[in-house]
């Protein structure tokens, strides 16, 4: 089955795929410099929480690499100001923190052990491709543990697009619906086009169809009406930072998606890594809400199709926990409540294999 590769750590640099020029067009990028891999970040280059923070762990990798620092005292102050450019890029996903935060780790570890650059550069390189690694067995396990809360046949709801292309490995929610349609369960997905940056009508239509899975592709006003047919057996969409509570920031339109199914009796999943969860902050309130361009709303693929009038851009919204059936980690799944089972789960020993 066909699986996008967003992302990859190669020796002439790191390459990543132009997401914002699909379906169109397949065109990758090589990139050496790491402020290079913080603007593609900003600008959506590449996108999807586990796939922003694959990104920065390889930019961070990428400016130790090709950092001319003579000592370990100059490259601790060159990494640092790397990590600060890599961090401002964008607010919401909390993948993207994590991931620079255990590069940090990770560097003040080699720095601990040796005065050689050139192993210091060399570990930093192994921890961002094991970082990359991690994420694809951890999208495996999230797709297992998923796949079993799918209907045997029947229509499942996503929202955005949370599959390979937002992650670097099988997907969140895609993953899941990925294995249970593996497992021989007859699925065919609902794909809300997901305005105004349509990553459903441009990626998940794109990976589902290329991948053989049968979906139908939708407005996002057609939510209603087809969660009230009946015929909807599950929703499951990714997250971009669940707070203690289990309040999940994802793609703005998924709160509406959530409260609709609850109206409708439709189970509402949300699948994610444990680096999504932020268990710092207490509930929804206090996850930043990144506050993209109007022109992405008046504006159709460059093409205005509204007038010079004041528009919104909120990214992201918060579903608050009791809309939340069940969160699929690469631990196990979290049920309400969830500030019982989220720190549960967080202090799970992790799977051979994943380090975190
Ligand atoms: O703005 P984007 O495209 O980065 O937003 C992506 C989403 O909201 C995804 O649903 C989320 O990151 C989960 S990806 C596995």
């Amino acid at each position: 089955m066909y699986v996008a590769q967003p992302i990859e750590w190669t020796d002439r640099g790191v390459v990543i795929l132009d997401q914002r020029r699909l379906p169109a067009e397949e065109v990758s990028y090589t990139y050496t410099d790491y402020r290079d891999v913080a603007k593609a970040i900003g600008e959506m280059v590449i996108r999807g929480a586990p796939a922003i923070g694959v990104a920065a762990a390889m930019g961070a990798a990428l400016g130790a690499l090709h950092s001319s620092a003579k000592s370990v005292g100059a490259l601790e102050s060159e990494f640092a100001e790397i990590c600060a450019t890599l961090t401002k890029t964008r607010p919401t996903a909390v993948d993207l923190f994590w991931a620079l935060e255990r590069m940090k780790r990770r560097f003040a570890e080699l720095t601990a052990q040796t005065s050689d650059l050139t192993r210091i550069k060399q570990g930093m390189v192994e921890e961002a491709q094991q970082v990359h690694l991690e994420k694809r067995a951890t999208d495996e396990a999230i797709g297992r543990f998923g796949a079993e809360f799918m209907p045997r046949e029947g229509q499942v709801m996503t929202q955005c697009n949370a599959g390979a292309l937002a992650t670097g490995g099988i997907g969140t929610a895609l993953g899941v619906i990925r294995v249970a349609f593996e497992q021989g369960r007859k699925l065919h997905v609902l794909v809300p086009e997901t305005r105004p940056y349509l990553q459903g009508a441009r990626l998940t239509a794109w990976e589902l169809h290329k991948a053989g899975i049968p979906l139908t592709l939708i407005t996002d006003n057609m939510v209603g009406h087809f969660l009230k047919s009946g015929k909807v057996g599950a929703i499951v969409t990714g997250a971009d930072r669940i707070a203690a509570n289990g309040d999940t920031a994802n793609k703005i339109g998924t709160y509406q998606i959530a409260v609709l199914a609850k109206e409708n009796n439709v189970p509402f999943y949300v699948a994610a890594p444990i680096s999504t969860f932020d268990l710092s902050i207490p509930d929804g309130e206090h996850i930043p809400i990144e506050e993209r361009s109007a022109a992405e709303v008046t504006h159709l693929q460059g093409v205005r199709i509204a007038p010079d009038v004041h528009a919104a851009h909120p990214a992201f919204d918060v579903t608050p926990a009791r809309y939340i059936a069940a969160i699929f980690t690469e631990r196990g799944v979290a049920r309400p409540p969830y500030d019982e089972s989220l720190r549960a789960l967080a202090h799970t020993p992790q799977p051979v294999g994943l380090r975190m």
